[in-house]
């Protein structure tokens, strides 16, 4: 339980820092830099940091489950949604903070990075369609992080008051 725990707050510590940092620090930077911004966000969408939050994000759940299943004594309903009701809410939005990490903000990035390598391969200017799919890809990133923050601030508090 003690390795488990470790496990899953380490993660869950680069899992919610890495969103927290990219969603008010990051995204406002690379807005204000214009195109340039553009760029350096789809080389860094499109390298290692996707794969590595969704690596976190599922540690952070897989040995989150297993512990839970522990302290609810095996899914039983009457503990889950009455002693530990407060826990179980912050599981669940957990939970679904990495189905919009994988699902919404995974494609977003996976489309950017294929969009971003058109681009290169193409040379020169984006056309008018791609500088509009660019634009709403990245506003897809930036929307699916903020829902994410909120998402990640109920599951903390869910953690450490049920
Ligand atoms: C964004 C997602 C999550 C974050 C940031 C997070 C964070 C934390 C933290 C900081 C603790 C330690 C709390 C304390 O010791 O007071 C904790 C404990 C725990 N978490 Fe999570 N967690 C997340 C998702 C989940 C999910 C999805 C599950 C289960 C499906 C889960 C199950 C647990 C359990 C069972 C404990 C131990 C509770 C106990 O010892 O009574 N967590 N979590």
């Amino acid at each position: 339980m003690t390795l488990l725990r470790l496990i899953h707050v380490l993660s869950a510590i680069f899992w919610v820092g890495s969103t927290l940092f990219i969603t008010f620090f990051l995204e406002p930077t690379v807005q204000a830099l214009g195109a340039e911004g553009g760029r350096f966000m789809q080389r860094l969408t499109g390298g290692r940091l996707s794969p590595a939050m969704a690596l976190a994000g599922l540690l952070t759940i897989a040995s989150g489950l297993w512990m839970y299943a522990s302290v609810s004594g095996g899914f039983d309903l009457g503990v889950m949604f009455a002693a530990r009701l407060p826990l179980t809410l912050g599981a669940l939005a957990g939970i679904t903070s990495l189905l919009v990490g994988l699902l919404v903000q995974g494609r977003a990035s996976r489309q950017l990075k294929a969009l971003g390598q058109r681009l290169a391969a193409q040379g020169g200017p984006p056309t008018p369609e791609q500088a509009a799919r660019l634009a709403a890809l990245q506003h897809t990133l930036r929307r699916g992080g903020q829902l994410n923050v909120l998402l990640m601030i109920l599951a903390v508090v869910g953690m450490v008051t049920g």
